[in-house]
């Protein structure tokens, strides 16, 4: 049942950002960061397959849904286990130092994924365009560590599962809606790319918003800042004796 084509051939978006995920992946404080990243996006990509296998009354389904989940709950696994092994080399004070998962998500962008509310046919095309997406990645991945044969070797085990699990999901989509699968698909596209927006525009909005903090800062901040102070130099220094009133008791409060 599994596919015996390893790799598909990235798409242009992702072969272009191939620079940049050499510059992630050559760093080792990056590339632990990374993996446990894309560990945690496995995991709860296998969750909520398990989930679908659960809600759906297709028997068939369950029974791929079951093996998929498997899958990326071990994928999430493998992960872990590579990060653990180049942890050690790490200082202990090691944080993550840049995410561009507004650029490219972790994995296969099962993110706020509502199982329970999609029905079969729209559950297998998202799961399809996001196999599809997380095995075009994987492979860039997989090719910009090709001269660390070492590093490479976890993309290579998992892409094999990945493109089962996204020549599966079209395979079933097309058995369970003959007629409109192609609408499934492009719903689906169409609401990736709404994410995909939000996503850039809520970094964008990020950016932004510190940029305009940050010179509200140093242009608003330094003219009240001088102001304070000249008020400061015009203030007496220490205690200040006041006149007494006339008609002042000194043994009541009024
Ligand atoms: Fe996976
Ligand atoms: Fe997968």
């Amino acid at each position: 049942m599994r596919s015996a084509r390893p790799l598909v051939r990235p798409t242009g978006f992702d072969r272009m950002l191939a620079p940049l995920h050499r510059w992630i992946w050559r760093d080792a404080e990056r590339r632990v960061h990374k993996l446990i990243r894309f560990g945690e996006t496995e995991t709860d990509g296998g969750r909520d397959i398990l989930r679908a296998a659960e809600v759906t009354s297709d028997p068939l389904l369950r029974r791929l849904y079951l093996v998929h989940a498997i899958d990326e709950l071990r994928h999430g696994v493998l992960f872990r286990q590579r990060a653990a092994s180049l942890l050690p080399a790490l200082p202990s004070s090691s944080k993550p130092k840049f995410r561009h998962d507004w650029l490219a998500p972790a994995g296969h962008g099962l993110d706020d994924l509502d199982v329970d509310g999609e029905s079969d046919n729209s559950m297998l095309a998202f799961l399809h365009l996001s196999e599809k997406a997380a095995d075009s990645r994987f492979t860039v991945y997989r090719d910009v560590l090709k001269h660390y044969p070492t590093k490479c070797a976890v993309f290579d085990e998992i892409l094999h599962d990945e493109t089962f699990h996204m020549n599966y999901t079209l395979v079933q989509l097309a058995r369970v809606s003959p007629q409109h699968h192609n609408r499934y698909l492009w719903r689906a596209r169409l609401s990736r790319l709404w994410k995909t927006y939000l996503r850039i525009a809520t970094a964008l909005a990020g950016v932004i918003g510190g940029l305009l903090l940050t010179i509200q800062y140093f242009v608003l901040l330094p003219p009240f800042a001088w102001l304070a102070k000249r008020a400061a130099h015009r203030e007496p220094h220490g205690w200040t004796a006041i006149p007494r009133e006339p008609g002042e008791s000194l043994t009541r409060q009024y």
